[in-house]
């Protein structure tokens, strides 16, 4: 039994399905500019995004030549990301998505790049056995990179406005919502130091755009590690 059987706390696709279906459109549909900054420097190959969202950097990934897969919860926005993917004229064998959640998830493929974008959730999320995982299916020469809020954005307590919930179950989810510094995401990896290099390590500022259109400035964690060999 889960602990999301345990209380109200909704189950992860269940949450995500709702937030998804709340709006017509919950991203920018915008490359992450981490993700555009990295991505940049490496030659194009497979890559894996993980908790793709509505697929904004799986498109931008399959638009510079990689042949992107990405993975989320919700098949609202799995079916947003395939619908953008094919009006941006990128078949499936550029751009392609699945609906599984990462908690439960094997995967045998090895990928060029695996990435992973704000993977915070205010419901149950193994983020440390992901993010493992994550690593795991790194190719030799390849990298994992993971971009997080290294701290809350300022309207992260009013994301669930749509749900008009105010009460002692949501203020309690808001307040167990994890975000771990890019050390702290480093060290859960568990990296064997003479198989794999860390080549970022840092907090990133940039100006952003909150739902309610008020400007902030936010702090994007990154951790860009390699593997070695090839
Ligand atoms: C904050 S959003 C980030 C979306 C996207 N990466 C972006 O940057 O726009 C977190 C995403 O993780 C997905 N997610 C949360 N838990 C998940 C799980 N257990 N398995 C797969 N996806 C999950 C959500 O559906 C959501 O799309």
């Amino acid at each position: 039994m889960t602990a999301h059987e345990h209380s109200e706390t909704p189950a992860p696709a269940e949450y995500w399905e709702d937030r998804y279906g709340g709006s017509e459109q919950m991203w920018s549909g915008r490359v992450n500019a981490v993700l555009a900054d990295v991505a940049s420097t490496l030659p194009a190959g497979r890559a894996l995004d993980l908790g793709c969202g509505e697929g904004g950097d799986v498109i931008w990934l399959a638009q510079r030549g990689w042949a992107a897969t990405g993975i989320d919860i919700s098949a609202t926005a799995v079916r947003r990301a395939a619908e953008a993917a094919h009006a941006a004229g990128l078949d499936a064998s550029r751009a392609e998505f699945r609906v599984a959640d990462l908690s439960q998830l094997e995967l045998e493929d090895r990928f060029d790049l695996v990435t992973t974008s704000f993977l915070h959730s205010p419901v149950e999320l193994p983020r440390e056995r992901i993010l493992r995982l994550a690593a795991e299916r790194v190719a030799p020469g390849g990298h994992l990179l993971i971009t997080s809020h290294a701290a809350p954005p300022p309207w992260a307590r009013d994301e669930d406005e749509h749900e008009h919930r105010h009460d002692d179950e949501h203020e309690r989810r808001h307040a167990d919502m994890n975000f771990p510094s890019p050390e702290e995401d480093l060290a859960a990896l568990e990296l064997d130091g003479t198989e794999w290099e860390t080549r970022l390590l840092e907090v990133r500022e940039r100006f952003a755009v909150g739902p309610d259109g008020a400007e902030a400035v936010l702090s994007d964690g990154v951790v860009l590690v390699r593997r070695r060999g090839a």
